[in-house]
């Protein structure tokens, strides 16, 4: 073997990575600055068929690599299985975790059993988390992801229109606390995310109009584009047209991507993306995350923010018209009466004012002026509030 003198008394083999360093002492004048930047990126691919998201996915995984999937358990039968059978057919050695479906799961405990798991199954650093559901499971997943090891790679694989239009996008990873949805959570992005229109055709219709939601969200606060797509194409989507969902979801995602790529990390608490989420956020806690489908506490949410703007003559009329009739097209509901549980308003002012004093006494909301316009408040009264949960809205014409 050929050797390099480092000097004359050490020699280290060629072979052998060496570190060197030569810093100065302090001047102790200068404050001391740590810096830690960091740029991430990740392809997101949408295809048609569980065969493409399968290669799509195994793409994204080092070669060797552990695989550590996190999914439901109305998932994992539906595809669970077949993903793992598939990515162990290419070597890869697969150890799987299901959760119970739904939001009560999305807690603490279900994150320490996965974090749990994970130890207990010596995942390691350059093995890979593959977060496999709809957006319980995703936000669950990233969070344990990047709690352990702190920091675990992790590739999305929605299987709902909610997640594959919103949830898996964005980094933002958390589970929920009994005082506040999303409490406990992180920006930890994806390696990669892989949403395949196949899945959404088990999708009850309940379910992919939760996932809808999310989209109008979008449109109505970024895209007069997308929201016209939505409302040209709405009967296509609610028939599960696979075209046009592939198209929705591509639509839906290139425009979530545009608006956190300005502020990855939420530096600014002014967030349009936060529309319907303020009162919709709060029917959730009310409801201790069960009965109520998060997309439908959103549209109820949207639907509450465009009449407080209506009111004090912030929105467009026809906006206003439009939004309600799209919402209301598209089975969603639009008033706390709509809901299949029973919410009362003041049950909703009171978490509000609990999440008013979590989030240092400000309550943010986000009114609709036109499409791609909103006006960011923080002074929306209880009154307005309750005049506007209370509303029997008359029923929008459609377009
Ligand atoms: N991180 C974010 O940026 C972000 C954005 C929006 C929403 N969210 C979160 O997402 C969550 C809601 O996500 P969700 O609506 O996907 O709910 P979910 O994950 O509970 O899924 C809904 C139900 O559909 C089932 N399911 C999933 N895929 C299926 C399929 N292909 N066929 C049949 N059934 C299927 C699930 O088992 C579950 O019972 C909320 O917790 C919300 O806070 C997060
Ligand atoms: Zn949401």
């Amino acid at each position: 073997m050929t050797e390099r003198a480092v000097n004359r008394s050490v020699v280290i083999p060629p072979d052998v990575h060496v570190v060197r360093d030569n810093i100065p002492l302090d001047d102790q004048t200068q404050p001391i600055q740590a810096r830690a930047c960091r740029v991430d990126s990740y392809s997101i691919v949408v295809v048609r068929s569980a065969g493409a998201a399968v290669d799509r996915i195994a793409s994204f995984l080092p070669r060797g690599s552990r695989v550590a999937i996190v999914t439901d358990e109305t998932v994992r039968r539906r595809y669970g299985a077949a993903v793992c059978a598939a990515l162990r057919s290419r070597g890869h050695d697969v150890i799987v975790a299901a959760m119970r479906p739904g939001e009560a799961s999305k807690g603490v405990d279900t994150a320490v059993a996965l974090l749990n798991w994970l130890a207990e199954s010596e995942i390691g650093r350059r093995d890979m988390l593959l977060a496999v559901g709809g957006g319980v499971v995703i936000d669950t997943a990233g969070w344990v992801a990047s709690a352990y090891m702190r920091g675990l790679p992790y590739v999305n694989v929605p299987t709902t229109l909610l997640a594959q239009v919103d949830a898996a996008i964005g980094g933002k990873v958390a589970v929920d606390h009994r005082l506040a949805k999303n409490l406990i959570g992180a920006f930890y992005h994806p390696t990669a995310v892989v949403s395949n229109i196949g899945y959404l055709g088990s999708l009850s219709a309940r379910q992919l109009r939760a996932g809808l939601a999310e989209a109008i969200k979008k449109g109505v606060i970024a895209s007069a584009d997308l929201f016209d797509f939505i409302e040209c194409d709405l009967h296509l989507i609610l028939a599960g047209d696979s075209g046009v969902l592939y198209r929705l979801v591509r639509h839906a995602t290139a425009v979530k991507c545009r608006l956190v790529g300005r502020d990855p990390y939420e530096h600014d608490l002014r967030r349009p993306l936060n529309f319907g989420h303020t009162i919709g956020h709060a029917i959730e806690t009310v409801t201790a995350y069960g009965p109520v489908l998060h997309g439908e506490a959103v549209a109820v949410g949207m639907a509450a923010a465009t009449r407080i703007s209506h009111a004090r003559g912030w929105t467009e009329h026809a906006l206003h018209t439009r939004l309600l009739g799209l919402l209301r097209r598209a089975g969603l509901p639009v008033t706390l009466a709509d809901l299949q549980a029973p919410v009362d308003a003041e049950e909703v002012i009171g978490a509000l004012a609990k999440i008013r004093l979590i989030r240092d006494g400000r309550l943010r909301f986000v009114l609709p002026v036109r499409l791609g316009e909103a006006a960011i408040v923080d002074d929306v009264t209880d009154a307005e509030i309750r005049q506007a949960l209370d509303a029997s809205v008359p029923v929008a014409a459609a377009p």
